[in-house]
Parts: C-alpha cells; structure tokens; sequence
C-alpha cells in the first residue's frame, strides 16, 4: 500500500529530495501530496517544484505557534496523509499538533540519539570526542528528540574531521536512512 507524506522543511531540503528520489526510482511505495514550509525561501519548495509536488508556504509566528500547527494539521488531514515527516524543520511542535497525529510524526536527527540532542549536534559530537556517531530517525513526541526511535545508522569521526566534513558523511547516511524508516513505520500505521 503507497504510504501518503506530507513533509514540513525549512531549508536546503536535501533529506526531503533524497525521498523524492526512492519514490520516483520505485524503491519507495509513497507519495508526497504536500510539501509544508514556514519560511518562503526554504530551497526545497523550489525542489518540489520541480518534481510536480504541490507546495504551501505558511507562515511562522513564534508568539502564535498554533496558527501555523492548526493550518498545516487542516492541509495535512484535507491530503488523508498517514505519515508527517520532518526533514529539516527548524520548528519544534506543540502539543497540540504532536497529539492530532499521534505516533505518525517522524524527524531525523543527525546524532544517535539520546546522545547529543538539539542544534549542532555534529559539533557537539565532535566536542565531546565521540569515536562514532551517526543519525536517529525518530518518532516526534512533546518532548525534543525523544521519541521511540525507528532506524539508525553509525558514523565513525575521523581524526581529521571538521564539523563541515563530519556533517557532509552523516548526511549521506540520513539520505539512505530517512526512506528506510518510512518503509518500516509506513508499514506499521496502515
Ligand atoms: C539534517 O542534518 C537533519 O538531520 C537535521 O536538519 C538537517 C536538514 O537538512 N534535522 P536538509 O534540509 O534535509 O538538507
């Protein structure tokens, strides 16, 4: 059964076009009915674009978080999508849109999580001298970068890394992971 996304990035979207990607190849039975952006310049609403995926900007007040979280659920639930993947969203979800899809919330996070949760974790990876690392495909909960864990992969740090070259190999791994996990979840929520 082709599993319905709907995807909300705010950036360069290269984890969202890696998705892209396994459908159009075949090798992931999904289909994107949404791309969801809260900034108007995020790379991948051009990247949908050019693969025929509808997209919608709306916009992000952080004094009115659930005016964004009420209008994308509506769009989200007007498509009947079963999953909501977060690829690159730089937003974190409240309660009230965490709880209207319970379970069905996937994020990637570039650690293994539960280590070094939030922003830079590369650099935080990096900092604390870890010899592996890698990224967390996750199920969103209130709670950040805490969810059940879905799929992992491992990274090794080599001595010479930066935080440029360590974020470069981890997102390789994300772009084969973020698929897998919707191949494995997907199958759990239908
Ligand atoms: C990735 O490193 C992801 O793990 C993190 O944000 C970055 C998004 O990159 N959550 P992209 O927009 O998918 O290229």
């Amino acid at each position: 059964m082709t599993v319905k996304l709907a995807v909300l990035a705010s950036g360069r979207g290269s984890n969202f076009h890696s998705i892209v990607r396994e459908i159009e190849d075949g090798t992931l039975d999904a289909v994107i009915e949404i791309l969801i952006s809260d900034r108007p310049d995020a790379a991948a609403l051009k990247r949908a674009e050019e693969h025929g995926i509808e997209t919608r900007h709306i916009p992000y007040d952080k004094n009115n978080r659930r005016a964004f979280e009420e209008k994308a659920g509506d769009l989200i639930e007007e498509k009947g999508c079963d999953l909501v993947i977060l690829a690159g969203f730089m937003r974190l979800l409240t309660p009230y849109l965490v709880g209207r899809f319970e379970g069905r919330i996937l994020n990637i996070h570039p650690a293994l999580l539960p280590a070094f949760k939030g922003l830079d974790a590369q650099r935080q990876a990096l900092e604390y001298g870890v010899k592996i690392t890698g990224c967390t495909v996750h199920v969103v909960t209130e709670d950040m970068d805490a969810g059940p864990i879905v799929a992992q992969r491992a990274v090794p740090v080599l001595d010479d890394d930066t935080e440029e070259s360590l974020s470069a190999r981890i997102l390789e791994e994300e772009h084969k992971l973020y698929p897998e996990a919707i191949r494995i979840h997907g199958k759990k929520r239908m």
